[in-house]
C-alpha cells in the first residue's frame, strides 16, 4: 500500500545507491550480469514512474571510481549494457520528456560510450520532464580533488581572488548549477555513502531500505519520501 505521501512537497532532489545486484542474481542462482540486467531495467521503470508522477530530479550512482576493481568481464558487462540503456533513452528521448545529464570522470570510458553521453546530453536538452543525473565512473573524492585542480589552474591565471568560498567551490564540480540532493536512498540495507555526493550529502537525509535494487518499486520510493516528509530538517541550526 503506498504510503501518505504530501505529493506537492515532494523532495527536489533524490539521489540513489543502487546496491545489490549481485546478491538478487545469487538469490535467483544467476550470473551477476543478469543482476545488474534486472537493475537497468528497475531504473528504467522507476524513472518513467518518477517523471509521470512529477519528480523534478533523480541521481543514481550507475559506477564508481572503485568499481573497475570488479572482474574484466562484469566491467565489460556494466559498459555495454550502459551503451544499451543510453541508446534506448536515446531513442525514447523524445516520447519520454526526461532529461538526461552524466556526472563523474567521464574521460577515462571509452571513446563510443563518450559520443553516446554527449549525444543523450543533446538529444534531450530540451525536454522538460525530470532530470536523471547518472554517476558514471564516479567518486566523491575524485570530484572534488578534479575541481580543485581546477581552481589551482584557474588561480594560476589569476581567474581567483581568495580567499574562496564555497559558492566558488561549488562552480567546479560536476554537480555546478544542480541542486544539493534532499534525501539519499541505499537499497540492499547497507549504511554508507560509499565515496557518492560527498560535498553534496552535506544536509541530505538518508534512508537505506532493506531491498535488493532489482526489486526496489515506486512504492519503495514512496515509503522513503514518507519517511522523508515526517522528518524536521534544521540544516544546523534549531
Ligand atoms: C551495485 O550492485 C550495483 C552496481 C555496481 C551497478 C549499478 C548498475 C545498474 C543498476 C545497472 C546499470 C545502470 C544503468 C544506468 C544502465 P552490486 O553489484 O554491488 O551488488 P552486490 O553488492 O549484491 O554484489
Amino acid at each position: 500500500m503506498k504510503p501518505h505521501v504530501d505529493m506537492k512537497n515532494l523532495p527536489g532532489h533524490i539521489a540513489i545507491i543502487m546496491d545489490g545486484n549481485g546478491r538478487w542474481a545469487k538469490k535467483f542462482m544467476m550470473k551477476r550480469a543478469a543482476g545488474h540486467r534486472a537493475g537497468a531495467t528497475a531504473l528504467r521503470r522507476l524513472t518513467e514512474r518518477m517523471n509521470r508522477d512529477g519528480f523534478k530530479m533523480l541521481t543514481v550512482y550507475a559506477f564508481s571510481t572503485e568499481n573497475w576493481k570488479r572482474e574484466d568481464e562484469e566491467v565489460a558487462y556494466l559498459m555495454g549494457l550502459l551503451h544499451e540503456y543510453i541508446q534506448q533513452y536515446i531513442n525514447d528521448a523524445k516520447k519520454n520528456n526526461v532529461k538526461m545529464t552524466v556526472i563523474g570522470d567521464v574521460s577515462r570510458l571509452e571513446p563510443s560510450l563518450r559520443v553516446k553521453i554527449a549525444n543523450l546530453k543533446e538529444i534531450t536538452a530540451n525536454n522538460d520532464g525530470m532530470l536523471l543525473c547518472i554517476a558514471l565512473n564516479y567518486g566523491g573524492r575524485d570530484e572534488i580533488v578534479r575541481a580543485a585542480d581546477k581552481i589551482a589552474r584557474a588561480a594560476m591565471t589569476g581567474e581567483h581572488s581568495s580567499p574562496l568560498q564555497e559558492a566558488d567551490f561549488e562552480a567546479y564540480l560536476d554537480t555546478a548549477g544542480m541542486p544539493d540532493p534532499d534525501l539519499i536512498i541505499r537499497t540492499s540495507g547497507e549504511m554508507r555513502l560509499s565515496n557518492f555526493l560527498l560535498w553534496q550529502a552535506a544536509y541530505a537525509e538518508f534512508f537505506p531500505i532493506d531491498v535488493l535494487w532489482p526489486d526496489f518499486k515506486i512504492d519503495h520510493l514512496y515509503e522513503a519520501v514518507a519517511q522523508y516528509q515526517s522528518r524536521e530538517r534544521r540544516f544546523g541550526g534549531r
